[in-house]
């Protein structure tokens, strides 16, 4: 009898343990998006700083990236802009793969925009590169004035993630290339809590359809989600 009873009692544990384990997967899976944990334009000096050392090498990659992409299309020459520029490395890496562009990074911080400015690399490409301040929400650029835009990491963060992706079909040429690549929310964000204020696949399709962007390709890995015009 007592075996008998000691049997159910560990099956009782056991079962009580799946039940927490599941409900543990399905908040993993299901994660709540949190606010920011800092400001949204890099003014802080140090943060700027820290942020640039930080992200440079991942900035590089993307820019070699859709580099390899944007020739494997057959692009050769026009003019690129980067939304929310950062610290310039993919806008450089671009400038640098494509001489006959002219390459423009804008942002609204300053620190980041100094330290892009004074790089070597931007000191070495001239006048081809810009850095300018201006709001991603509201570009001072012409309609249809651009062969290719990048947005990294900015959906989750800008402040009217709508009206940015308005501006992006506004100044986008009818046959341009679109770049947008951000952080997906997942159970990383245990880990790294800008994750956890990122937005999940579904959460970015449907913001996007809210927007007046044409229609482009979604695809997601382990760390992004990314979106893709131009072929
Ligand atoms: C997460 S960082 C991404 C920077 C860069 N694209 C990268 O991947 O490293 C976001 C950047 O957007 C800038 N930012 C935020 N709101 C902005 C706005 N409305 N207009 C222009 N830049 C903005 C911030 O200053 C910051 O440099």
């Amino acid at each position: 009898m007592r075996d008998i009873l000691r049997f159910t009692v560990y099956d009782l544990l056991l079962f009580v343990a799946l039940i927490v384990f599941e409900h543990r997967i399905k908040g993993l899976r299901n994660m709540k998006r949190s606010p920011l944990t800092h400001e949204i334009v890099f003014n802080d000096e140090d943060f700027a700083q820290k942020y640039a050392k930080d992200h440079q090498k991942m900035t590089e990659k993307f820019g070699h990236e859709y580099a390899q992409k944007l020739t494997s299309r057959g692009f050769l020459q026009g003019r690129i802009i980067d939304f929310g520029c950062g610290a310039g490395g993919t806008a450089l890496v671009l400038a640098e793969t494509f001489p006959d562009c002219e390459v423009v990074g804008i942002n609204l911080s300053e620190p980041l925009l100094r330290i892009a400015e004074g790089s070597d690399q931007a000191d070495k490409l001239g006048e081809r590169v810009k850095f300018e301040k201006a709001d991603v929400q509201q570009i001072p650029y012409q309609d249809n004035s651009f062969e290719v835009v990048i947005n990294l990491n900015m959906v989750h963060l800008v402040e009217d993630p709508i009206r940015m992706l308005n501006e992006m079909e506004r100044i986008l040429k009818p046959d341009g290339f679109l770049f947008i690549a951000d952080l997906r929310r997942s159970w990383l964000g245990i880990i790294e809590k800008e994750i956890k204020s990122s937005l999940t696949l579904s959460e970015a399709r449907e913001l996007f359809k809210q927007s007046r962007l044409r229609q482009g390709v979604f695809s997601s890995s382990f760390l992004w989600w990314r979106f893709e015009l131009g072929d």
